[in-house]
């Protein structure tokens, strides 16, 4: 039986993730982003082999969570599930940082850094990141007009790069994408045509099943089945100007 940690766990399909890979059996290491959503897991947080908390906005709070998994031991897996959709606006985190961006790239990328090296990792994306194609040099929003849209592509295409870029760099490691489609939560809203079980299968397929299929690494995934990805997310020089930005942003190297 494997432990995973699952951010954004709370809600939508992490929390479905979560139920199901408790329902197998497996350990699993919920996240919240604060103690009164960490309270608000009822049940399911008194099944879990713990719960981190912190507020992916924030670079500061996000090394915390990463603290706390390391205190909890090494995961199995990781799967990189919070995320934002539509913000109003560029907004600015603690660290000036665009908030989608912050939320669903700069995150991800830290606590891949910073978390002790799973045996795989899972990233959420979107088929939306076909959108986010083009430049790396307004990454996060401080000279273009914001578009709420486009600003969510990119940093679904960004997890999908960096998915594949891990899959080279850390050839230990299975490291995988996925689409879940568009499915019934709080962000897909109640007419989306994927129910929530179907849309948590391919993560926690990916997190923790022997399945020959499963023990891929390098793949952009959708409802158990290989897709191509943008053309960039699989371009070796995108990839490594990407992490190189991601760095920089952060102040976070790969190890
Ligand atoms: N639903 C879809 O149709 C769809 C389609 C394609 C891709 N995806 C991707 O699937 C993933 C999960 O989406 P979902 O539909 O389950 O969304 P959701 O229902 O809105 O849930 C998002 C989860 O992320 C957490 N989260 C958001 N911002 C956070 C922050 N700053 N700090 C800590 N936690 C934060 C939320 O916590 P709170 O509950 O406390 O806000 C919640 O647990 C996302 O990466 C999304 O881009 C979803």
């Amino acid at each position: 039986m494997a432990i995973v940690f699952i951010t954004g766990s709370a809600d939508g399909l992490g929390r479905a993730a979560a139920q199901s890979l408790l329902d197998q059996g497996h350990r699993v290491v919920l996240h919240a982003r604060s103690a009164d959503r960490a309270a608000a897991l009822g049940e399911l947080g008194s099944r879990a082999a713990g719960i981190a908390v912190g507020d992916l906005r924030s670079a500061e709070e996000t090394r915390r969570i990463a603290d706390q998994v390391n205190a909890i031991g090494r995961m199995d897996a990781i799967i990189h599930n919070a995320g934002v959709y539509s913000q109003p606006d560029r907004g600015a985190t603690p660290e000036g940082h665009a908030t989608t961006l912050a939320i669903n790239t700069l995150a991800p990328y830290m606590l891949t850094a910073l978390i002790e090296r799973p045996a795989r990792l899972v990233y959420l994306s979107s088929g939306l990141h076909r959108g986010g194609e083009g430049s790396l040099t307004d990454l996060d929003w401080t000279t273009r007009p914001w578009d709420s849209a486009k600003a969510y592509a990119e940093t679904k295409l960004h997890v999908v790069a960096l998915a594949l870029a891990l899959a080279r760099l850390w050839p230990e490691v299975l490291s995988n994408a996925v689409d879940p489609g568009w499915v019934q939560t709080r962000m897909g809203g109640t007419s989306a045509p994927v129910d929530i079980e179907t849309g948590q299968r391919t993560q926690t397929w990916l997190a923790v099943s022997d399945d020959p299929e499963a023990l891929v690494s390098g793949r952009y995934w959708h409802h158990l089945r290989q897709q191509e990805p943008a053309e960039e997310a699989v371009e070796r020089t995108f990839q490594d100007k990407l992490i190189a930005r991601l760095a920089e942003l952060t102040g976070v190297t790969l190890p």
